[in-house]
């Protein structure tokens, strides 16, 4: 999803420098292009990485594809010697032992068939090889989010006649899918039914964990214990720990909920509306009217753990992580064996974060493990203008998050995280989306996506890691931590790539990509042998118009980020983005979701012409496009990428 709030909707605002002071200060001080073109800093010249970035790789970097041409066609294309197949669209059963009812092709099954079925909007994505611990490339489960609907497509006359069951609809198909896939002979296949199969909905009901569970904030009507929440939804990107566990990310909880009473100064930083944001789940659904409801919206906007090899396991909320729009919630393990999360909030002007676990994981015993993420500290993201950066924690009684300052104790911070984050002086970003830790060297990047209200009349200006105003095209930032440890409290940071379209009019616009151009980098996931892969999520409102007229349709492309070099490898079928990516773990099956195919710029479809910007998947007889997670493969079944 490609988020506008053109209503300046939680905003935050600052002062910073401008682009051309920016990108002279960062390029002197890396010495490194005097007098060259401003823009030509990033993917060319990695500054730290240069020489040692194999170190520790399962394998070396290097292109074996050649990057193919933009589209706008409404197909998936991928290079010569590639081929993609599509395994599980929305409404596909999931393969749950208790039925699986077929996908209608008029949008008529049910609410309580959907909860058997694809959800919709398919996003983040992991493959857990089976059994746990093993390096099956054959058999395994994938386990993906489902992130919003486009309710003008889920039910056959959308919002007509709208009723407490297709409330009850739509939430079956948000959520996540545990599904179990299988090879032979290099073709993929969803097994069904499997004791694995569930989904996640947002009615399942999952358990409040971490400094904020039975806290003031989060006790509703319907739950005085503060203790137990229904369901999640918005499931953006995604994560997973060391010892098996799925993570799965509340982003754009907000928009659900309306408040027909008074908006709160927190409903106001998280962007709720009197009106709410178009699902109308309020309607038949009294929970998500936050004026009668104020603290339920508490209950949203964390990261949630669930098992996906023990289909009982109740998913947990993990407060400690904070509460904001969750991107996805990324590992990697410190030098002394704690676990380290980095999340970013997508949402304009927001803040970049990381969770430091306050033990070491056990690596022989993954039930150890399962409430680790309730105890640790949460730290926030300052970017210096003269390349250096900090890790503030989020810490009640420290700095300025006092009692004194408005913050009652530790839950409250946590629950109010972005107030937090405000008062920390942490800096503000062009939307956070994806991060990625470098396998060989720790080296850890993050997608900013765009921020067209970037030096806006009364918005934030410029500085040196958002150096652009009107920055329609975003790009990718990187750091490195001190003495190279996830859990370090310093780093120093760059930027990889600003995207842009090299052909374009204004010259700030054009970027600085080493070969295929992209705007707007989304997914990010780094591969075993360290190659950086890149989708992106242009707005449908702006895909192929205006700035975006010569890159087509949204695509994945992947970086070779030692010398920079960026290749295109998929391009996607029309009014979809291309979001979350996995490989088997020899590297020789990838899997990648297509997300809102058809959309129209609206972002909700007319459900009297379900067609008209896309029939993909199923052409022109299918009723309705789909998203869905396809499979690619290489024709000589090598590996991937190289
Ligand atoms: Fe759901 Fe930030 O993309
Ligand atoms: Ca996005
Ligand atoms: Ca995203």
């Amino acid at each position: 999803m490609s988020h506008s709030y053109s209503d300046g909707q939680s905003l935050n605002q600052s002062s910073n420098p401008s682009f051309e002071q920016v990108l002279e200060a960062r390029l002197s001080r890396r010495g490194m292009l005097k007098g060259a073109v401003a823009l030509a800093v990033a993917g060319s010249l990695p500054l730290s990485l240069a020489g040692c970035a194999t170190s520790g790789l399962r394998r070396d970097t290097t292109f074996g594809f050649g990057g193919i041409s933009i589209s706008t066609a409404d197909a998936v294309r991928v290079p010569e010697g590639y081929a993609a197949n599509v395994l599980y669209a929305w409404g596909d059963p999931v393969g749950h032992p208790s039925g699986s009812p077929a996908f209608r092709r008029d949008a008529g099954n049910s609410a309580d068939e959907q909860a058997l079925q694809a959800g919709m909007h398919h996003d983040g994505i992991h493959y857990f090889p089976l059994p746990y611990g093993s390096d099956n490339s054959v058999n395994g489960l994938l386990v993906m989010n489902h992130e919003y609907t486009d309710d003008g497509l889920l039910h056959s006359d959308g919002f007509d006649n709208w009723s407490a069951d297709k409330v009850r609809k739509a939430q079956h198909a948000h959520g996540c899918s545990v599904i179990e896939v299988r090879a032979s002979g290099g073709k993929w296949e969803v097994v069904r039914p499997s004791p694995f199969a569930r989904r996640v909905t947002a009615r399942t009901p999952m358990r409040v964990a971490g400094p904020a569970a039975g806290s003031a904030g989060m006790k509703t009507a319907a739950d005085p214990a503060g203790a137990l929440v229904l369901g999640t939804f918005n499931n953006c990107a995604h994560g997973y720990t060391p010892w098996g566990s799925y993570l799965t990310c509340e982003e754009n909880w907000d928009t659900y909920f309306a408040n027909s009473g008074t908006l709160t100064a927190d409903h106001r930083r998280n962007g709720i509306t009197a009106k709410g944001r178009g699902y109308r789940w309020d309607e038949f659904d009294e929970r998500f009217d936050a004026g009668k409801h104020p603290n339920e919206p508490n209950r949203h906007g964390w990261v949630v753990e669930f098992d996906p090899y023990d289909p009982q396991s109740q998913p947990v909320k993990r407060t400690a992580l904070g509460r904001f729009s969750h991107e996805g919630a990324w590992p990697a393990t410190a030098r002394d064996g704690r676990l380290v999360i980095y999340m970013g909030d997508d949402r304009v002007f927001e803040y970049i974060y990381k969770f430091v676990s306050r033990d070491v994981y056990d690596r022989k015993d993954r039930n150890a493990n399962r409430n680790l993420l309730d105890q640790g500290i949460l730290y926030v993201a300052k970017f210096n203008d003269d390349g250096s950066g900090e890790w503030i924690p989020l810490v009640h009684g420290q700095g300025r998050l006092t009692r004194e300052n408005g913050f009652a104790d530790q839950a409250d911070v946590l629950i109010r995280t972005r107030a937090a984050a405000d008062a920390a002086g942490a800096t503000k970003m062009d939307r956070p989306e994806w991060i990625a830790v470098h396998p060989g060297t720790n080296e850890v990047y993050c997608t900013l996506t765009n921020n067209s209200q970037r030096g806006a009349k009364d918005r934030p200006g410029t500085d040196r890691a958002n150096p652009r105003v009107n920055n329609v095209f975003g790009q990718i930032i990187r750091w490195r931590e001190a003495g190279n440890d996830p859990a370090g409290m310093k780093f120093e940071w760059d930027l990889f790539a600003v995207a842009g379209d090299p052909q374009h009019a204004d010259a700030a616009q054009r970027g600085n990509i080493k070969g295929d151009a992209y705007g707007s980098p989304d997914g990010l996931w780094f591969d075993d042998s360290g190659l950086l892969w890149i989708q992106t999520d242009v707005s449908t409102s702006t895909l192929n118009k205006g700035s975006y007229e010569r890159l087509g349709n949204n695509m994945m492309l992947a970086a070779d980020v030692r010398s920079g070099e960026t290749r295109r490898f998929l391009t996607g079928p029309n009014g979809c983005e291309i979001t979350g990516v996995v490989m088997t773990p020899d590297a020789k099956t990838m899997f990648v979701n297509i997300q809102h195919p058809g959309e129209t710029s609206s972002e909700r479809n007319d459900p009297k012409k379900p067609q008209a910007v896309s029939t993909w998947p199923d052409g022109p007889a299918g009723g309705r496009p789909r998203s869905a997670t396809i499979v690619i493969r290489r024709n000589d079944g090598g590996i991937i990428g190289s």
